[in-house]
């Protein structure tokens, strides 16, 4: 079975083609900015500029016809509705034309279920990325939030303070290149029960470096406290379900120190720790695809009409037929 999975929840337009639980191809276009966040409507602009490219190229790179296709998984929600139906409008589009069903995919469930890849098989999901930061497993029928973020997501929090203090985004990778210089100066730690919240965090971090604080140790005691408290609802989450494995999900878990504190954290409690490899931590098609297959296989598909988008799709929404 071969079933194309198209990713358009945010920045990132993507599309993977997977073949019985194979990936056969990841190809993804991420829209950037130089300085500001990221404005819905351009960033749809961007998907609706690429999306014909990046189909070719996976068609081509996967060695396929397209008509070898037997499905088309998209992103359902959460997301961005301008990107989200960007997505949509261009998987009903092929759906019509190849004359193949539609599959409708829960973008964070996707997150998890690509852990098993790696090997996971029924983990506790730390999901950290721009807009989300959810903690999600498997429980009575359902994948359920845990804990999440009362405010913004770590990828947001992380991106804001760096644009405050000049750099690009996404600025990720530049906090982690800074933090490798810095020191630990105390920050406010905010963790409530099993969410936390980033924005006092981000407020303090301004103001440090407004008073002329170096941004090295800005960036370095940021990853430990913001990190710290991920760690904590994370470990938390495993204590209360009894679970034994931990995976890591989100571009912000590209993050090497985040994956260190994760590994010390399971190691030290007899859990398993899981990360994919980062072209399939961030947003990409080949997740949407992968879970898609499942899907399918389970007996979920849509006719093109019928397909819609939904921006504010909770995991615990989901009807789980497929496990
Ligand atoms: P969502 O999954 O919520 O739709 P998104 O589109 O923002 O989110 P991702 O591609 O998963 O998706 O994550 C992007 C975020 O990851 C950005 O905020 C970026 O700064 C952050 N990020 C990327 N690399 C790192 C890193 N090494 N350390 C910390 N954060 C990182
Ligand atoms: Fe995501």
């Amino acid at each position: 079975m071969i079933i194309l999975g198209i990713e358009s929840t945010a920045h990132t337009f993507g599309i993977g083609i997977v073949k019985d639980k194979k990936i056969l191809v990841n190809v993804i276009s991420a829209y950037k900015t130089e300085k500001g966040g990221i404005i819905p409507m351009e960033a749809a602009k961007h998907h609706a500029e690429v999306s014909e490219v990046i189909l070719n190229e996976a068609i081509n790179l996967a060695k396929i016809r397209i008509n070898d296709i037997d499905a088309i998984a998209y992103s359902h929600g959460p997301g961005l509705a301008p990107c989200l139906l960007e997505g949509l409008k261009f998987a009903k589009k092929l759906s019509e034309k190849l004359n193949k069903p539609l599959i409708p995919v829960n973008h964070c469930i996707a997150h998890l279920e690509i852990g098993e890849l790696t090997g996971a098989k029924d983990p506790v999901l730390l999901y950290a990325s721009g807009a989300n930061t959810q903690i999600i497993s498997y429980s009575a029928g359902k994948y359920r939030i845990f804990g999440e973020t009362l405010d913004i997501g770590t990828g947001n929090f992380i991106d804001t303070f760096a644009r405050h203090c000049g750099l690009g985004f996404p600025a990720g990778p530049k906090i982690e290149q800074l933090a490798k210089n810095g020191k630990y100066i105390e920050l406010p730690y905010s963790i409530k029960g099993m969410d936390v919240a980033f924005s006092g965090l981000l407020t303090n971090l301004k103001q440090k470096y407004d008073k002329g604080e170096k941004i090295e140790n800005l960036a370095y005691s940021l990853q430990e406290t913001a990190f710290s408290m991920l760690i904590e609802a994370a470990e938390r989450a495993l204590a209360h379900l009894n679970k034994k494995e931990l995976l890591l999900g989100g571009g912000v878990a590209c993050n090497s120190r985040l994956q260190e504190m994760a590994k010390i954290m399971c190691f030290e409690r007899g859990a398993k720790f899981f990360c994919p490899p980062n072209d399939l931590l961030t947003d990409n098609g080949a997740m949407i695809a992968y879970l898609g297959e499942k899907m399918f296989k389970a007996g979920i598909s849509i006719a093109p009409e019928k397909a819609n988008i939904n921006p504010r799709e909770r995991t615990d929404d989901v009807e789980i037929s497929w496990k």
